[in-house]
């Protein structure tokens, strides 16, 4: 990718609101606690399924059994978002995945206030999406959301729902999104990747608030018509699509298609240490691959902004620098 693309990108500001913490972890500092514990590096970049892209990152969050480790991938992630002109960070973790040394409340009461020093040391709002597993029953999900809901006033901004779509429909999570929605948490589900259209229409009904990935809309105009009627915001993250065999190339991508109908779109990196590529790379693949016009993709960097759950504050200073 050319030089000049990057460092225009990375100039531009934004919001990244479709990341996941433990796999916006460094390659250096996942090869350094690699070799301290002894364990063998994951596989980068390659994953013939989305079971073994799943057995990838279990290796990253395994490695996140200290207070130490779990700072320091906070101090990283912050400092990397710094850099990529990201003004507004909203990472998406299982606290009790992220940072394993205790409850799922203990993980949470660490991380928030950790994260919080880290955007303060490097200059970015920081909020976090609890993680709902899709796979792992009704009793999870409720557990979750009762959990980010306690958190509410002290960083959680929102309820996420992921893995993998084809392991339960969005509708399982309901409930949990009304106890998000009761405490005034954000729902922000993984919908339309791995599962068609149909996800993208039902998560929409659910009421919520974007939907990351959300691409498969594509399918279906009828779908297309009501995310445009709705503003739902879709947390795109194109090259997250082909290494998981969503698309089979970037020059297949809907990014394009989706924004010439009008539906609001952010950009993000998803993983970006297994799909290598932070979200300033994705901003100049779409331009460079996809096609996406740059007067787009600052309408993306605007609509990121304007989507997240950043403070109006933080948002009228970053909307002014556009
Ligand atoms: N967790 C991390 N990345 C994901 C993705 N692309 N889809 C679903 N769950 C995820
Ligand atoms: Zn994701």
């Amino acid at each position: 990718m050319s030089h000049p693309l990057r460092s225009r990108y990375a100039a531009l500001p934004k919001a990244h609101l479709h990341v996941h913490l433990e796999a916006a972890m460094r390659e250096s500092t996942l090869r350094q606690w690699c070799a301290e514990d002894r364990i063998e590096v994951p596989p980068l970049v390659d994953y013939p399924d989305f079971a073994q892209f799943l057995d990838a990152y279990g290796v990253l969050i395994g490695l996140l059994h200290t207070p130490e480790r779990v700072e320091q991938l906070l101090d990283e992630v912050v400092a990397d978002a710094a850099s990529q002109g990201v003004v507004a960070l909203e990472y998406a973790s299982i606290p009790e995945k992220a940072a394993a040394f205790g409850t799922a409340e203990e993980a949470l009461e660490f991380i928030l206030p950790a994260a919080a020093e880290a955007g303060r040391r490097h200059g970015v709002w920081t909020g976090a999406i609890v993680s709902i597993d899709r796979g792992a029953g009704p009793d999870h999900a409720r557990d979750a959301a009762h959990l980010a809901a306690r958190f509410a006033d002290r960083g959680v901004v929102a309820v996420g729902l992921v893995n993998d779509e084809r392991d339960g429909p969005v509708a399982g999570a309901a409930e949990a999104f009304e106890i998000a929605r009761a405490a005034g948490l954000g729902v922000v589900p993984h919908a339309g990747e791995m599962a068609g259209p149909e996800e993208v229409r039902a998560a929409v009904e659910l009421g919520v608030d974007r939907i990351q990935h959300g691409v498969r809309a594509v399918e279906d105009p009828a779908v297309v018509e009501l995310l445009v009627e709705r503003g739902t915001c879709l947390d795109v993250c194109p090259t997250s699509n082909i290494t998981l065999g969503v698309y089979p190339s970037l020059e297949r991508h809907p990014l394009a298609a989706l924004l010439e109908a009008g539906v609001r779109c952010s950009i993000g990196a998803d993983d970006p240490l297994l799909f290598g590529v932070d979200v300033v790379d994705e901003y100049a693949l779409a331009e460079e691959r996809i096609r996406v016009s740059p007067e787009r993709l600052v309408e993306c960097a605007r609509t990121s902004i304007e989507a997240s759950f950043a403070p109006e504050e933080v948002k009228r200073g970053a909307l002014a620098r556009l």
